[in-house]
C-alpha cells in the first residue's frame, strides 16, 4: 500500500505505479477526487465520502466507480472483503471487455477477407436457402449488384444439389463441407459459366449459414479449348511435313527404280518385232511401272510437291481424254453420263495433275455404286462465282469472287455421312478395305496447288456430288497451234549422263543410245568434271541428288570450265521445287524421273534444238527462268 496526501502526489507516483487498486477519499486538500476518474479508469476505485453525500455518489456511479463508501466504523471492518470484491468484478469486467473486442477484431478481419477476396463468395441461410451477402468478385462473376442478388434463393446461382448435399451431410453430422465440385454459376444473363464450388457452413448472428466459394474456370478452360485447337493444327502441319520428307524419299529412291523398269521395257518393246506376243507383257510392265509412278505422284501431290508444268487447258478436254482410259477401270454397272461444254473454258495448270484430279473423282465416284446400277455425271462449265457463294467451299473459301472453270463429277452411290465428309481429304483416311486413301488427299493439295475451290453435297445414300472450281485463264494471246506436227527431228551428238544409281546409269545410257547419241556416263560430279575435260560433249544429263558433289555443285563447276555448256537435270523431285533450290543456277532443260523414251527425247530436243520443237506441245519447259 502506497499512501499520498494530494492529489498532485498521487500523478505523480501513477508515472512509475500502476495501482491495482484506489481507494480516496472524495475531499482532498488539493481538488476534488472525481478529478481523477475518467470514462475508462485504469484500475477499480473505491471512493470514501461523508455521510449522506448522495449527488456525489450518483456522479461517482456514472464514472464507473465501483463502490462509493460513507466514512463509518462499519465501512473500514468490511473494507478487506469490499477490495476483494472490487477486484474481482473488475477482473471479470475486464475479461468482457477483452472477448469483445478479440470478436470485433475477428469480424473486422472476416469482412476484410470476404469484400477483398479475388475469390467469388457467397453467404446463405442453410435452411432458408436464401442469398445473404456475396462480395464483390461474386457480383463481378455472376453480373448482379448486390442489391438484388440478397434475398435470392441460392439455386438461381448454383446448382441446387450443392446446397442439398450440404444439407445432407450437416443432417449425418458430417460437419456439412463439399470440395472443389466441378459445377456451373448462372448469370444475370442466363450465362452457364463452369466453375468448381466450395461450401463450408458457417455461423452469421447465431444462425448457421452456407459459405460457398466459387472459382471461376471459364477463361481457363476456354484458353485449353484453344491450346488444343492449335496443338491440333501444329500436328496437321507436321503430319504434313513429315510426308512431304516421306514423298521427297519415295520420289528420289522410288523413281530411280522406275527409271530402270520403264527403260528397260521400253527399250525391249523396241528390238522386237510387231505382233510378237512378248510385245504385251512388256507393255503391261510399262503400264504397271507408270501406275507405280502414278501413285508417287499422288503423295508427292498431297505433300504440294507434284510435278508442276504450266500449260493451258480445259477440263472438257481432260475429262475427254479420260474416257478411253475410264471405260476399262470403271464399274460395269455404272452408267457414265458426260456433259461437257464446248465453250473456250481454259485454266491454268499442270494438265497431269489435273487429270489426275478428274481420275480420282470419278473413281471416288464409280466406288460409291458399289457394284450396284447407278449413274456417274460429269459435268463441265465455266460460271461466275461471288464471295458469298465461295465462302461456302470446303476448300478455297477464301478465293476471290471472280469466273471460274468447273469440273463436277455426281453419283448416285452410298453417299457420305458426316463424319466421313469431315475427313474425306486427310491423308490415309479411306473406309474402303483396298483403298489407300490418298485420291482425294492428292485432290486437295493439287487444287489448293492451283488456287481453285471444292464444293461437296453428299447425304448417305442419296449419292455425292463434288464440283472443283479452278480460274479462269485470260485469253491467249496467240492462237493455240494444235494439232499433231511431224516428228522429223533425229537426235545425234555426243552425251554425258551423270548419275550416281547405276540401274540408271545403265538404262539411261541404252535409251539415249537408242535414240540416237553416243553415250559416256560418270557416277559423280568428280568423275563428271574429269569427263568433260577429257572429251566435248554436246549436252550433260546431270542427276541433281547425288553423294559428295551435289548436281548443283557440279552444274556451277561446269559452267565454270565451259559457261556455253548444255545441262539437262534430273531428279525424282519436281521441277517446281528445283527451281527453288537452284534459282540462279539455269539449265538447259529438266526432266523428271522416271521417264519414257519420248519424253527423253523430247527433253533433249528442247534442250539441243529447241527451234525444231512445235511450240506449244514442249513437253517439259526448261524452268530456268
Ligand atoms: N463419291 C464418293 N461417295 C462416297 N464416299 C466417298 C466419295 N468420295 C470419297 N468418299 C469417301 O472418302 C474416302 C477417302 O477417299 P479417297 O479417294 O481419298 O480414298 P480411297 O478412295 O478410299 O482410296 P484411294 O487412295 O484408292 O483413292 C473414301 O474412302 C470414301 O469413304
Ligand atoms: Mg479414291
Amino acid at each position: 500500500v502506497t499512501v499520498v496526501y494530494t492529489l498532485q502526489e498521487y500523478r505523480e507516483l501513477l508515472v512509475h505505479v500502476e495501482p491495482a487498486l484506489l481507494i480516496t477519499d472524495l475531499n482532498l486538500p488539493d481538488g476534488n477526487a472525481l478529478s481523477l476518474l475518467s470514462a475508462e479508469p485504469s484500475c477499480p476505485t473505491l471512493v470514501m465520502t461523508s455521510y449522506g453525500d448522495e449527488e456525489i455518489a450518483v456522479r461517482a456511479m456514472k464514472l464507473e466507480v465501483r463502490d462509493q463508501y460513507v466514512k463509518s466504523d462499519l465501512a473500514f471492518r468490511e473494507m478487506p472483503r469490499t477490495v476483494d470484491r472490487a477486484l474481482r468484478e473488475w477482473e471479470s469486467l475486464q475479461q468482457a471487455q477483452r472477448a469483445e473486442v478479440a470478436l470485433r477484431q475477428s469480424e473486422q478481419r472476416f469482412s476484410t477477407v470476404f469484400h477483398a477476396s479475388p475469390v467469388p463468395i457467397l453467404i446463405a441461410h442453410l435452411e432458408a436457402g436464401s442469398i445473404l451477402d456475396a462480395n464483390e468478385s461474386c457480383c463481378e462473376l455472376l453480373d448482379f449488384p448486390l442489391a438484388e442478388l440478397c434475398g435470392k434463393p441460392l439455386d438461381t446461382v448454383l446448382e441446387r444439389s450443392l446446397l442439398e448435399e450440404v444439407r445432407r451431410l450437416q443432417g449425418e453430422g458430417r460437419g456439412g463441407r463439399v470440395r472443389d465440385r466441378e459445377s456451373w454459376a448462372k448469370t444475370r444473363g442466363g450465362q452457364d459459366r463452369s466453375v468448381t464450388v466450395s461450401l463450408e457452413i458457417i455461423e452469421v448472428g447465431g444462425a448457421p449459414c452456407v459459405l460457398a466459394m466459387v472459382f471461376d474456370l471459364t477463361e481457363r478452360k476456354q484458353a485449353e479449348q484453344e491450346r488444343l485447337e492449335l496443338e491440333r493444327r501444329m500436328l496437321h502441319v507436321q503430319k504434313l511435313e513429315s510426308l512431304g520428307v516421306l514423298a521427297g524419299g519415295v520420289a528420289h529412291d522410288f523413281n530411280n527404280i522406275l527409271v530402270a523398269i520403264i527403260g528397260h521395257a521400253d527399250l525391249a518393246i523396241g528390238e522386237l518385232p510387231e505382233g510378237v506376243a512378248v510385245r504385251e507383257s512388256l507393255s503391261a510392265i510399262k503400264q504397271a511401272a507408270k501406275r507405280a509412278a502414278e501413285l508417287s505422284q499422288q503423295i508427292l501431290a498431297y505433300a504440294g510437291r507434284g510435278k508442276y508444268v504450266l500449260g493451258r487447258s480445259r477440263w472438257t478436254d481432260i475429262v475427254s481424254e479420260l474416257t478411253q482410259l475410264l471405260q476399262s477401270t470403271l464399274s460395269k454397272r455404272a452408267r457414265l453420263v458426260l456433259e461437257l461444254s464446248d465453250a473456250p473454258s481454259f485454266m491454268e495448270g499442270d494438265a497431269t495433275q489435273l487429270r489426275q484430279v478428274a481420275m480420282n473423282l470419278i473413281t471416288n465416284a464409280s466406288e460409291a455404286l458399289d457394284d450396284k446400277d447407278g449413274m456417274i455425271t460429269v459435268r463441265t462449265g465455266q460460271c461466275r462465282c461471288d464471295a458469298r457463294e465461295l465462302s461456302r467451299m470446303v476448300v478455297g473459301a477464301e478465293l476471290p469472287s471472280g469466273d471460274y472453270c468447273f469440273l463436277e463429277v455426281q453419283d448416285s452411290g452410298c453417299g457420305m455421312d458426316a463424319a466421313t465428309l469431315a475427313r474425306v481429304f486427310e491423308p490415309f483416311f479411306t473406309t474402303k478395305f483396298t483403298g489407300r486413301g490418298l485420291g482425294m488427299a492428292a485432290v486437295l493439295g493439287i487444287v489448293r496447288g492451283h488456287a481453285g475451290a471444292i464444293e461437296i453435297e453428299s447425304q448417305p445414300g442419296a449419292g455425292t456430288r463434288f464440283r472443283v472450281l479452278l480460274p479462269l485463264a485470260a485469253p491467249a494471246k496467240a492462237s493455240d497451234p494444235r494439232g499433231e506436227v511431224e516428228d522429223t527431228w533425229r537426235p545425234q551428238g555426243r552425251l554425258l549422263l551423270v548419275d550416281d544409281e547405276p540401274a540408271v546409269r545403265a538404262v539411261g545410257s541404252k535409251m539415249l543410245e537408242r535414240l540416237g547419241f553416243q553415250v559416256e556416263t560418270a557416277a559423280d560430279g568428280v568423275e563428271a568434271i574429269a569427263a568433260y575435260q577429257a572429251g566435248r560433249f554436246d549436252c550433260v544429263v546431270l542427276d541433281l541428288t547425288m553423294p559428295t558433289m551435289d548436281g548443283a555443285e557440279t552444274l556451277k563447276r561446269l559452267r565454270a570450265l565451259d559457261p556455253a555448256v548444255r545441262v539437262v537435270l534430273s531428279s525424282g523431285y519436281t521441277e517446281s521445287e528445283l527451281e527453288l533450290r537452284f534459282a540462279g543456277l539455269s539449265a538447259s532443260g529438266f526432266i523428271q524421273k522416271p521417264y519414257t523414251l519420248m519424253v527423253l527425247k523430247r527433253a533433249m530436243q528442247a534442250a539441243l534444238h529447241p527451234d525444231s520443237l512445235p511450240s506449244a506441245s514442249a513437253p517439259q519447259d526448261s524452268g530456268g527462268k
